[in-house]
Order: structure tokens, then sequence, then C-alpha cells
């Protein structure tokens, strides 16, 4: 059904009333494999639909994994055993290691959180929105605020997986890890919260689509799909998010606060493709294999084409703009572009490393142009230190 066509048949204030269903069911009637569809459906109308994320009360999502005892307490994986020690060794006190001291002024254009053209502003004006400098400086700064927001709930759900994922694996050095990617998560929520709270007074509900990313892994039976899920996707994107920001933002406090955590999050994307080498290689049939092929696929194009920051539309623009016009402003931001390129830089190489870049999707990769970063360094290849190397080299404000 080609439901652009339908929505230009409506006025547009009932156009954009319906846009967000229209989305829903785009985004779900895309999805190719009927088992991903199955998997991803609930969760779609629990997060696109009902908006669960939104209503400002708990959300309870049901937990169906079986949890993995081991009476003999083998060394079962070298690896990561050693990425335990090095875990261990590298845990800081976020209160001690940043200086939260530092006082955070959004308007100064000397700290500025993120470079102009992270908002394409010369679209706005195309669409009639003629901003003055504040305005422009407000408009990234809530900007920045979505995405931290954004960032911070996808590491509440980074804890409750490496939790629950700690209780499942079947390797009993990997629940050893697991334990400290805990704590870690524990204080990257501890961290962004305490700056949006703090610095910039300011916090964003859940985004739908992650919504239904975290809500589908929670409640997925299978401990594969949840490291697929949480320790490749969520914080392969992360990682690359979190460099995009590092690398534009000239805030102190910011950078210092992401350069911490992307120390930890490298640690976390290694655990996931050590993990899952061996396992979607060796132990997984043909078919089991292709599932989890087709449902990083779909949660990838999900995450590349669908984090819209509807949410500060809603706030500062929705009475001037329509959301289509509003989907053009953000895809056709330069610092976007440049986010979303860090991002698959970092997941793609990955999802190679463990098996689910096969000849068989490899052009719908090449379809949705991400095949260009098939022959980067997947996470086993990348240190902590070598990473933040990688992007203080690159380091681009996107100008
Ligand atoms: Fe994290
Ligand atoms: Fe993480």
């Amino acid at each position: 059904m080609n439901t652009s066509k339908i929505l230009q048949l409506l006025p547009p204030k009932a156009r954009d009333a319906v846009d967000p269903y229209f989305e829903a069911f785009e985004v779900l009637s895309s999805v190719r494999d009927p088992r991903v569809l199955r998997s991803l459906a609930p969760s779609g109308v629990r997060g696109m639909l009902l908006h669960r994320g939104k209503q400002g009360v708990p959300t309870k999502v049901r937990a169906n994994h079986e949890v993995h005892f081991d009476w003999s307490y083998p060394a079962d994986m070298p690896e990561m055993r050693e990425l335990y020690t090095r875990a261990k060794q590298n845990q800081w006190d976020s209160d001690t290691w940043l200086d939260w001291s530092i006082d955070v002024d959004p308007m100064n254009p000397e700290t500025d959180l993120l470079p102009d053209n992270f908002m394409n502003f010369e679209k706005m004006e195309e669409f009639g929105i003629h901003l003055s400098r504040e305005e422009k400086r407000e408009g990234k700064m809530a900007m920045a605020s979505w995405m931290l927001s954004q960032f911070l709930h996808g590491e509440q759900g980074a804890l409750f997986a490496a939790a629950q994922v700690t209780e499942a694996v079947p390797f009993f050095d990997g629940k050893l890890y697991g334990a400290t990617q805990v704590m870690d998560e524990a204080r990257h929520v501890e961290v962004f919260h305490r700056y949006l709270d703090t610095k910039l007074e300011k916090l964003y509900q859940v985004n739908d689509n992650l919504f239904v990313i975290i809500d589908a892994l929670m409640a997925d039976s299978r401990w594969d799909m949840k490291f697929l899920g949480m320790q490749i996707m969520v914080e392969g994107l992360a990682l690359g998010a979190f460099g995009t920001m590092y690398q534009m933002t000239k805030e102190p406090l910011l950078k210092e606060l992401l350069k911490n955590v992307i120390r930890d999050e490298a640690r976390h994307v290694h655990y996931g493709v050590l993990a899952l080498r061996e396992h979607i290689i060796k132990h997984l049939s043909e078919s089991e294999r292709r599932e989890r092929e087709d449902w990083a696929f779909e949660v990838a194009l999900l995450m590349r084409n669908r984090f819209l920051s509807y949410e500060l539309y809603e706030e500062y623009y929705a009475d001037t703009l329509s959301r289509a016009q509003w989907r053009e402003v953000v895809y056709s931001s330069k610092g976007l572009e440049h986010f979303r390129h860090t991002m698959f830089r970092r997941l793609v190489p990955n999802l190679r490393e463990i098996g689910l870049l096969t000849d068989r999707i490899k052009p719908f990769y090449a379809q949705a142009g991400l095949m260009k970063y098939f022959g980067e360094a997947a996470a086993p290849e990348l240190t902590e230190e070598s990473l933040l190397l990688d992007l203080d080299r690159g380091s681009v404000s996107a100008e």
C-alpha cells in the first residue's frame, strides 16, 4: 500500500494526526521475514501505537528467559576472563573522575554542545522558520538534550539486559564478566541522568522506536537474541553515537563523561562479539542463523531511519512544520549524517564478524548504502584506547 499517496489526500492537520500510525504501519509492513515480524510486532504495538514509554508511569515487561547455573565453575573462555580482569581494573568512580563543578552554559559559543550544522537551519528557513542566534542555540541545546536522553534510556535498557544476560549465558567466564557490565551500565545511567538533570535541566521521553527495540529484547526468551540486540546492535550503535558526540562537542564535562563511557562500551561490544561468534557460527542451524541475520538487518534499518527526534519537534516546531517537513530537516542535517556514518562504521564489521552478514543479506545492506563499512575493524581488533585514539585522530566538528 502506498501510504504517502493516501496521506496526500488528507488536509494538512489530519495528515499530521495520522502520520505516526502510517509510519508504524510502514515499519512493520516492510519487515520481510515473518519470524522477525512475529518477534517485533507485539513490541511495535506497545511502543509505536500505545506509546507505552510515554505514559508517565513505570513500564512492566515480562521476562521469559531461563537462568543458567553451573555448579562446577568452569574456566571456559580465556578471552572473556581476560576481559573480566580488564573490566575490574578499569572501573571508575563518577563522583571523583568527573569534574561536576564545571558550570555548563549551553548558550556559550566557546563551549558549544554541538556544532551548528547538527540541525539544518537553512532547510528550516526554506520552510519559513527564521530563528535568531539565541533560538538556534536553544534548538541545538534541545537536540543535545534529546540525544542524551535517548542515550540515558538506552543505558537503562542496557543495565537490565546486562543483568538478564548474566543470568542466562551458558559460559561461566561470561557471567563474571557480565557482572562488571551491570556495574558499568549503572554508572552510565547515573552520569547521563546527572548531566541532564543538573546541567541541562531537561529530559525527553523515550523515543518510540527505541522503546520497541528494548521491549523486544527484554521479553525475548533466547539469550543470544538479547545478546545480539543489546551487545551488538544497541551497544554498537551507541558506541558510534557517543563517538560522534565526543568528537563534536566543545563542552569539557560532556567530553570527559563520554570518553569514560566509550572506554566501557568498547568492552561491552567486544564481549558481545566474543560470545556470539562461536555460538552463531558453530551452534545454530542455518534457519536459526538466517532469522538472526534478518532481525539484525531490520533493527539496523529501524535505527538508521527512525530516530527522528519527534519529541523535540513536538515541543518546538509542530505548530509551523509538518511531520514530513521535519523529516526532511533531520535527514538533511550534516551532523546527523556524520552521526549515522560513525554508528554503522562500528556496527557493520561486528555483524560480519559474528556471521550475520553473508552473501544472502549483502545485497540488502548494499541497497541501504551500508556495505561500504564491511571491511572496517570489528570490536575484538579495537582496544578501548585505540578506539579513543581513532576518534581523536578523526576529530571533526562537521562544520
Ligand atoms: Fe552503557
Ligand atoms: Fe554498554
